[in-house]
């Protein structure tokens, strides 16, 4: 179903509006949570994978029972030594696995850091909507909020950057399309990109097009169910849980 004529439901008070710079701490923090370690974000799904639907884990889950168990149990000091080696063993590939997970996904959040994310007025900046090629805007998400001394909470967020330099059609990437774990499913993920869409048109974009990767399956039922189609996969060089994890970008024509 076309996007603009899917029904808004639930969460009616969310406002989308532009960013402004007090929101950068709360748009950090929902980036660090969509990407690193909140639930379904990619970070979260490498993790899961590999520790709960993986072989060697379950190998490493046994051997460190085993383990434990001939610790306690043996009398004789060289097998209680046999025992903590196994266990020392089992602990220390899983440490370097979910060290490895970790590390990737902090890496990809700090490339964000170094581009866009590191100040994301200066980077959106609307002055940049002057030039027909370079439109970049950066939309949040906002809750009233009792608990909050601004009296609102951001728990989403989108952005859309359009820099081509060509005199071709102009096209515009979505970016950073999150939302906090415990408003999802309100449709606040359909109406910030209802709202990208709408200022995309308005700036005579003709097509967007997005990276998403095989370790989201949430976002890409989404886009699938928003309109947009799988344009290429391309497999990374990382793995997890004996996945490799592959780049996959869609694209919506406006
Ligand atoms: C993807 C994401 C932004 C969706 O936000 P949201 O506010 O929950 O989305 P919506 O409520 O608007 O849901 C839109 C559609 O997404 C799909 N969807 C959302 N949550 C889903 C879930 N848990 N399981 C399956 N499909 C889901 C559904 O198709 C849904 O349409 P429906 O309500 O008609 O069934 C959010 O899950 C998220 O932040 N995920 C982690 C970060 C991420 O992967 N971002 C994308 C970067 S490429």
């Amino acid at each position: 179903m076309d996007i603009e004529h899917k029904p808004l439901s639930t969460v009616t008070t969310v406002t989308i509006r532009p960013f402004h710079p007090a929101d950068a701490s709360q748009v950090l923090n929902i980036y660090f949570t969509g990407l690193v370690n909140g639930v379904d974000s990619a970070g979260h799904f490498a993790i899961t994978r590999a520790f709960l639907h993986w072989t060697p884990m379950y190998l490493a889950y046994f051997l460190l029972i085993s383990g434990g168990g001939i610790l306690l149990l043996a009398v004789q000091q060289d097998i209680q030594i046999l025992g903590l080696v196994i266990v020392l063993m089992s602990c220390g590939f899983m440490f370097l696995v979910y060290y490895r997970i970790r590390t990737t996904f902090l890496g990809y959040y700090q490339d964000g850091l170094r581009h866009d994310m590191t100040d994301i007025s200066q980077y959106y900046r609307q002055d940049h909507e002057k030039d027909r090629n370079f439109i970049r805007h950066f939309w949040v998400a906002e809750i009233p909020s009792m608990t909050s001394e601004s009296g609102y909470e951001v728990v989403g967020c989108v952005a859309l950057d359009c820099s081509s330099k060509s005199d071709g059609p102009v096209i515009g990437e979505l970016k950073r399309l999150f939302v906090l774990p415990a408003y999802r499913k309100h449709r606040i993920g359909t109406k910030l990109m209802r709202t990208l869409i709408a200022f995309a048109k308005e700036k005579k974009i003709t097509l967007l097009h997005l990276e998403t990767t095989n370790f989201q399956p949430v976002a890409r039922e989404m886009y699938s169910r928003l309109g947009w189609y799988h344009a290429s996969t391309t497999d990374s060089d990382f793995e997890a849980g004996g996945m490799r994890m592959s780049f996959v970008k869609y694209l919506l024509p406006l």
